[in-house]
C-alpha cells in the first residue's frame, strides 16, 4: 500500500513538477465577516450543493484503483452500520479504477467489467437504495492518472453519462490536462456547463494538485478544490497538507490561510482523510481536529469494513463533527503558532467558539490560548468537544496541559449570543489591481505560490537588485525554483520588467524566467527568457496582458539567484 503510495506520489509529482516549499508562519489581522461578506454562493449553486463542507467516503487511500462492485457494496453497507451515514458521510465516491480500458463503440465510457460486471447505473443504485449519495471520479485531460479513459473531448457525453446513472458528485482531476490548450479556469466552466445542462444538481470537486484554484475563481463552477498535493498516511503529509489551507505554503503570509476563499458552497479541500490509517489513535485525532476546525471536506479514507472501534469512534465524534459543519461555514485559523504549538480559532453560528490547541512537536508542553485571541474576555464556559464533557469557567484564557507529540484539545469557548468576530478578508487591494496606472507586483500580495517565496524590492538574499551592473530599486528577488501567482483581474493590460541573474550570483547555473497565463495546466507562455547566464544584461520584458485573470511568473534553475527587476503592470481604466 505505502508502495503503491509513493509510486503515484511521484507520477503526480512528475506532473506538477514540484511540491509547495517550506516557509514561516502566516500572521493575519482578524475582525467581523459573514458569510454573505466571504462570497457565499459563487456559482449560484453553491449554496444549495454544498452548504457546509461535502462529507462522505472515497476509494482513493483505502484501496488506491484496486476497486470493484463487491467492495463498494459492503462499504455502502458499512456506511450505514457503522453509524458513518447518520454522523453526516453521505457520498460514496468512486476514484480512479472503475473504467473499462477503452470507451465503447459509440464512445461512451464504460465501467470495467472484470470490476463492475453489473455496470456503474447498478453500483448508483445501490449506493442509493442504502440512503447515501453517488459519488465517482474522472479526469480533464485525455487520460486519467492511472491512464484510463479522460473526458477530454468528451465533456458532455460523460456529464450525461453520469447523470444518467444518477451520479451526484464529480472529482474532476488534471493529470495530462496541460496538453489540452485549456485554462483550469475554461476547464471547469465546461464541465459546470454541460452538468447544468444535464439539469442533475452535481456536487463538482475540482482535483488539480492544489494550483491556486481559489486564486482562479474555482468557486465560479465547483463546490470544492484541492489545495494540496496528495495526502499519505503519515502525519508529517497531515500536516503538510494542512498548511496548505492554514499556513503559507502556498499563499502570501498576509493572509494567514486560504481562509477568506472559503465559506457557504465552496471549500478549500486539503485532501481526504487518513482517519484510521495512521499509526496511533492521537494521530487520527489530531488529523480529524485539523480537518474539523478547517472546515474542509470530510472524506474518509480508510477501509470502512474492518475499521476499529476506536477510528469509528473518532470519525462519528458528534461535537467534533459539529464545529465542522457549523452552518456560519468560518475557516478556522491560526491566532498562534511557536512552530510546534500552534493554536487555531473557528467562530461558531452560536456565538461561541471553537478552538484547538495542537502541539506538533517532539517535546511534551502545555499551550494556552489567551481569550483576547479569539474574540472574548473575562470568565469564558469552556467544554471538551472529544470528551463532551464541560470544564466549567475559565478566566482570561485555558491552558492545555501536558501535551504530547500530536496531543491535543478541541475546546469550545462562550456562552452563545452575539456572534464573535471572524477573520478579516485581506482587502482587494492588497494582492489585486484595483487602481489605473502602474502597480508594481512586489507591493502586491501573491495569492498562490509554489517552493521559495520572492522578495520584495530586494533580491533573494535581501541585498539590493543589481543585473548586468545596473540596481533597481523595485522587483522581486527569487531563488529557483520559484512559482508564484498575481491576481492581475483582467484590468491590466501590460507587463513589464527586467529579468536577470542576480550580480551576486557568480555560478555556471543558467535560470529561465517565463510567464504564463494562469496556472501551469492552461500552458499558455506569454514570455520566456530562455536560459540566462550569471553576468549578462537583463532582457526587457513588454507583454499584452489584457483579459489575464492570474499571471503566473516562473523561475527555474538550480539554485540560482534572480530577480523580476521593475516587475509591474500597466491598467487603464
Ligand atoms: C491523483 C489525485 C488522487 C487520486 C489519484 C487517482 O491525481 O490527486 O486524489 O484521485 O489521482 O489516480
Amino acid at each position: 500500500m505505502r508502495f503503491i503510495a509513493v509510486v503515484l506520489f511521484l507520477i503526480n509529482v512528475s506532473i506538477v513538477n514540484a511540491m509547495p516549499g517550506f516557509f514561516s508562519r502566516a500572521e493575519g489581522d482578524n475582525s467581523v465577516q459573514s458569510a454573505a461578506e466571504r462570497g457565499a454562493g459563487g456559482n449560484g449553486l453553491g449554496d444549495m450543493l454544498a452548504p457546509t463542507p461535502p462529507m462522505g467516503w472515497n476509494s482513493w487511500n483505502a484501496f488506491a484503483a484496486d476497486i470493484d462492485e463487491q467492495k463498494i457494496r459492503q462499504i455502502a453497507d458499512a456506511m450505514v452500520d457503522s453509524g458513518m451515514r447518520d454522523a453526516g458521510y453521505t457520498y460514496l465516491v468512486l476514484d480512479d479504477g472503475w473504467m473499462a480500458k477503452k470507451r465503447d463503440a459509440d464512445g461512451n465510457l464504460v465501467a470495467d467489467p472484470n470490476k463492475f460486471p453489473s455496470g456503474m447505473k447498478a453500483i448508483g443504485d445501490y449506493i442509493h437504495s442504502k440512503g447515501l449519495k453517488y459519488g465517482i471520479y474522472e479526469d480533464r485531460g485525455h487520460l486519467t492518472c492511472q491512464q484510463l479513459p479522460g473526458s477530454f473531448k468528451h465533456e458532455q457525453a460523460d456529464m450525461s453519462i453520469f447523470a444518467l446513472w444518477g451520479v451526484d458528485y464529480i472529482k474532476m482531476d488534471s493529470c495530462f490536462a496541460e496538453n489540452n490548450g485549456r485554462l483550469s479556469t475554461e476547464d471547469y466552466a465546461i464541465y459546470r456547463n454541460c452538468i447544468t445542462k444535464t439539469g442533475r444538481p452535481i456536487v463538482l470537486s475540482i482535483s488539480d494538485f492544489g494550483n491556486g484554484a481559489w486564486a482562479w475563481g474555482g468557486k465560479e463552477t465547483a463546490q470544492l478544490w484541492r489545495t494540496s498535493g496528495d495526502i499519505y498516511p503519515w502525519m508529517d503529509s497531515v500536516y503538510h497538507s494542512a498548511e496548505t489551507s492554514a499556513g503559507d505554503r502556498c499563499i502570501h503570509p498576509g493572509f494567514n490561510g486560504l481562509g477568506q476563499f472559503a465559506g457557504p458552497g465552496h471549500w478549500n479541500d486539503p485532501d481526504m482523510l487518513q482517519v484510521g490509517n495512521l499509526k496511533k489513535d492521537i494521530e487520527n485525532r489530531a488529523h480529524f481536529s485539523l480537518w474539523c476546525i478547517l472546515a474542509a471536506p470530510l472524506m474518509a479514507g480508510n477501509d470502512l469494513r474492518e475499521m476499529s472501534e476506536e477510528t469509528r469512534k473518532v470519525l462519528t465524534s458528534p461535537e467534533v463533527i459539529k464545529v465542522n459543519q457549523d452552518p456560519r461555514g468560518i475557516q478556522g485559523y491560526k491566532v498562534y503558532d511557536s512552530g510546534d504549538h500552534e493554536v487555531y480559532n473557528k467562530p461558531l453560528n452560536d456565538g461561541t467558539t471553537a478552538v484547538l490547541l495542537l502541539n506538533k512537536g517532539r517535546e511534551i508542553g502545555d499551550i494556552t490560548v489567551m481569550w483576547e485571541r479569539i474574540g472574548l474576555a473575562g470568565r469564558q464556559k469552556v467544554r471538551d468537544l472529544w470528551a463532551r464533557e464541560d470544564l466549567g469557567y475559565h478566566a482570561d484564557s485555558y491552558t492545555a496541559k501536558n501535551l504530547p507529540r500530536h496531543g491535543h484539545v478541541l475546546i469550545k469557548v462562550g456562552s452563545g449570543g452575539r456572534l464573535i468576530a471572524g477573520p478579516a478578508a485581506v482587502p482587494a487591494e492588497k494582492y489585486m489591481i484595483t487602481k489605473a496606472g502602474e502597480t508594481f507586483l512586489s507591493d502586491l500580495y501573491y495569492i498562490w505560490k509554489n517552493s521559495n517565496a520572492p522578495v520584495s524590492d530586494k533580491n533573494y538574499n535581501n541585498d539590493p537588485i543589481a543585473i548586468g551592473g545596473r540596481t533597481y530599486k523595485k522587483g522581486l528577488g527569487c531563488k529557483s525554483n520559484s512559482r508564484m501567482m498575481y491576481k492581475i483581474n483582467g484590468r491590466a493590460r501590460r507587463f513589464r520588467a527586467v529579468v536577470g541573474l542576480d550580480d551576486s550570483y557568480g555560478g555556471e547555473e543558467t535560470g529561465r524566467f517565463r510567464i504564463l497565463n494562469e496556472d501551469f495546466f492552461g500552458n499558455k507562455v506569454l514570455f520566456d527568457s530562455g536560459r540566462m547566464k550569471a553576468g549578462s544584461a537583463g532582457k526587457g520584458v513588454d507583454i499584452d496582458v489584457s483579459d489575464v485573470k492570474c499571471l503566473l511568473l516562473v523561475f527555474e534553475g538550480k539554485n540560482v539567484v534572480g530577480n523580476w527587476a521593475d516587475a509591474r503592470v500597466i491598467a487603464v481604466d
